[in-house]
């Protein structure tokens, strides 16, 4: 039996997943001691796979509202409970499924893209899906050459100057945590540390993302530091990465640094342990279970499926 309050927590959530048959999914933003009581951590698109393919009925999500409702239309027939009902996501609620429907109506020639980093509501009314990994080569195999890219102009802008031969519009949204990041702090951050290489999420401004030695997903972020020869590393994602990272790494001297303070995502944080115990145990007043309602579902499923055909 551990020792600290936290192993014993654990040890209790791990006991009543297998009593409740229960999976629990975290998104790697998530605290180290949430990660450590996963199934599966990862980003969204990989843990609604994931959640799709497990035997357990129930599915407790640690992440943020659209993740839950991710795998809830991917398997429709499971519980998925978001562990705190407050974790929201800012640039997924940035737009109405009404807002963008008037959009659309205004561009008809036009493939509408969404980041899979969108609510379900707005999901019916686009597409195709992208996650931050498969964005430019499902952009690039999209049998059109216009393309109405949203919520996040940012990770559009990144991808556009891959594809130059096809149209884009943006939108003025994005993901308040990756785009407050600076060129300036990039400076600033390569001043402190003048041999870390810089490896920044497409989320960032085109600004900051010209000044990285590496531009990819958190996934991709991790992959590259953690097989690169260089031993420092400046992370610009959501400041767990860096934490995450410098676990994973062990004693291989390696060292990883935030690229800035302004990298931390409230909604993420918002989930706790003792939280999560409260939800594997079934106790009142813990996790919400997501119900979305039968259209919803069935039309953002085929964005997402869409995002499946094309290898995504
Ligand atoms: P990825 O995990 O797909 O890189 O997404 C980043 C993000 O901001 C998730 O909220
Ligand atoms: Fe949303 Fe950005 Fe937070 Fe991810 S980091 S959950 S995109 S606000």
């Amino acid at each position: 039996m551990k020792n600290n309050q936290i192993g014993q927590i654990q040890e209790r959530i791990a006991e009543l997943k297998k009593e409740h048959d229960v999976c629990i999914l975290a998104h790697s933003y998530q605290s180290r001691e949430i990660l450590e009581i996963a199934d599966f951590s990862g980003d969204s698109y990989m843990l609604s796979k994931a959640a799709a393919a497990v035997s357990q009925k129930t599915v407790i999500m640690c992440g943020v509202r659209f993740m839950a409702e991710t795998v809830k239309i991917l398997s429709p027939e499971k519980r998925v409970i978001l562990a705190n009902p407050t974790a929201g996501c800012p640039m997924a609620e940035q737009f109405s499924a009404e807002y963008i429907a008037g959009i659309k109506a205004q561009l008809p020639d036009y493939s509408v893209v969404a980041y899979i980093n969108t609510t379900a509501a707005l999901k019916t009314v686009c597409d195709v899906c992208v996650t931050s990994s498969s964005a430019v080569d499902i952009v690039r195999c999209i049998d059109n050459d216009k393309i109405l890219f949203l919520p996040d102009c940012n990770l559009g802008a990144y991808v556009q100057a891959q594809i130059p031969e096809k149209q884009f519009k943006l939108l003025e949204g994005g993901c308040p945590i990756h785009a407050a990041v600076t060129a300036e702090d990039v400076r600033a951050a390569k001043v402190l540390y003048p041999d870390a290489a810089v490896l920044v999420h497409p989320e960032c401004t085109p600004e900051v993302v010209a000044l990285a030695d590496y531009v990819g997903s958190t996934s991709g972020i991790m992959e590259f530091a953690l097989s690169s020869d260089k031993s420092e590393f400046i992370i610009g994602t959501e400041m767990s990465i860096a934490e995450h990272l410098q676990y994973s790494s062990g004693d291989s001297g390696k060292r990883f640094y935030s690229l800035s303070h302004k990298l931390l995502c409230p909604d993420m944080k918002v989930t706790t342990l003792p939280e999560v115990l409260g939800c594997v145990r079934g106790d009142a007043g813990y996790g919400e279970e997501i119900a979305l309602d039968a259209d919803t579902a069935a039309k953002a499923r085929v964005c997402i499926d869409k995002m499946i055909a094309y290898g995504g």
